[in-house]
């Protein structure tokens, strides 16, 4: 047994419904064994139950859950950055050329071990991710993910239609190949799948029912796709499913809108389109840094919370600016700053939504999302850089929720010392 000695925060509520959301405790104890929580308080108090544990002194910083990543896609690290594009100019240009490189095993490996350090190395613990639009190096994601022990939500991306002829596949091709990984991934320690077509502008009917057909075969699965994003890209879509009512009537019609489906953006819904996420428990992944970065617009927050409608950020590396969600968080804070009807986001609210939100769009709020007992001591130790004015910050803060606003704020001068995923330190100091 350890126990991990410091400033400790988490957000065991949801602070959009309830007062008292953040809960910190300034000499706190956080006691793990066998891989899970075993008890949280104040460093005295877990200490006195624990008395024969090993005590790790993390007091330089602070400690807190896990980062979950809800949209993060693994060919984009190296497009990472790419200026001057809106989404259908940046995705023909700068990102799918790059993604039809992944036909090449050998490089696929190496962007997938790279990938996983990344996510790591910033704090992030759970991430669904979109995988490649090949089967072979999907599986090397899967793989590296296991090999580190990283809750990973994953699949093989599909399209038939309007990208590059190298990413096209068929809607029989890519059943065989999804039944393949399912069947190899689905449910091995901390992996699982999830059906993830591209976006519907690149789904044609018969891809779509393949979809649908695995998700009625599987019913454990995740479903994930992009939606709402841009004006072209809806437009495009409306056209090319005349039939359809709005952009998520292309997925529900084939019966992928549900609690275990989560759609990225949604910059731009219709309040039909709000009322049906919402009566499906169905998610959003609020990618603020890639809405901003892509030009795509500024998140409707206040829409989707009327509407009752779950939401948490995703980095969206590539067309986001990089993995970490406590730059995410800010972004989302500035985003709501620069809307006339934005929310007034507080530190627990964004700490809520770099954890346990994400934790809840993903069904995994019983296992991760917050420093609950019982939960697994997924758990990351994040320390000011020395000299740097966070440090300051840091020293002269007299309350946990202004650490934190600070922390966010100048998440650039924060670094993740290390991680435990399950118990184990997957992150040590290099
Ligand atoms: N829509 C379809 N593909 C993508 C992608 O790779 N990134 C973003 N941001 N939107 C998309
Ligand atoms: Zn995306």
């Amino acid at each position: 047994m350890v126990i991990l000695r410091g400033l400790v925060v988490h957000t065991p509520k949801n602070p959009f419904r309830e007062a008292k959301g953040l809960e910190a405790f300034s000499d706190g104890g956080i006691a793990l064994e066998g891989g899970r929580i075993a008890a949280l308080g104040s460093f005295a108090e877990v200490r006195a139950r624990f008395p024969q544990a090993v005590v790790q002194d993390c007091r330089e910083g602070v400690l807190l859950p896990g980062l979950v990543d809800t949209h993060v896609h693994y060919p984009q690290v190296r497009v990472i950055g790419a200026m001057g594009h809106s989404l259908l100019d940046w995705l023909e240009k700068r990102t799918l050329p790059f993604e039809a490189r992944l036909a090449d095993n050998k490089l696929a490996r190496e962007l997938a071990r790279e990938f996983v350090q990344l996510l790591l190395r910033n704090g992030t613990t759970t991430a669904l991710v979109f995988g490649s639009h090949f089967q072979g190096a999907t599986a090397n994601l899967f793989g590296a993910a296991e090999d580190v022990g990283l809750r990973l939500i994953a699949g093989q991306v599909c399209s038939d239609r309007l990208l590059r002829p190298e990413l096209h596949t068929t809607p029989e091709r890519s059943y065989a190949e999804q039944k393949m990984l399912i069947q190899r991934f689905h449910g091995r320690g901390r992996l699982r799948y999830a059906v993830t077509p591209r976006f519907a502008l690149s789904a044609s009917e018969g891809l779509l029912e393949v979809c649908q057909a695995l998700l009625d075969e599987h019913p454990d699965l995740y479903f994930t796709t992009h939606i709402n994003e841009n004006p072209d890209e809806i437009r495009t879509v409306a056209e090319l499913f005349p039939w359809s009512q709005h952009y998520l009537h292309t997925y529900d019609r084939f019966g992928l809108v549900g609690d275990r489906s989560v759609f990225a953006h949604n910059v731009h819904p219709t309040e039909a389109e709000l009322l049906r996420l919402a009566e499906a428990g169905a998610a959003v992944a609020h990618c603020p840094s890639s809405n901003a970065f892509i030009g795509s617009g500024l998140f409707p927050m206040r829409r989707h919370l009327e509407a009752r409608v779950r939401f948490a950020l995703g980095s969206d590396v590539g067309g986001g600016t990089g993995f970490s969600l406590l730059k995410e968080a800010l972004m989302a804070y500035l985003a709501q700053r620069l809307r006339p009807d934005g929310v007034l986001l507080t530190p627990a609210h964004l700490l809520y939504l770099a954890t346990l939100a994400g934790a809840e769009a993903l069904g995994l709020a019983e296992e991760t999302g917050s420093l609950a007992p019982g939960k697994a001591a997924d758990v990351i130790w994040v320390r000011p850089l020395p000299g740097s004015a966070l440090e300051v910050r840091f020293r002269h803060s007299d309350s946990a929720e202004d650490l934190l606003g600070s922390l966010f704020t100048l998440h650039g001068e924060a670094q993740v010392a290390q991680v435990w995923l399950g118990g184990v330190r997957v992150l040590a100091p290099s």
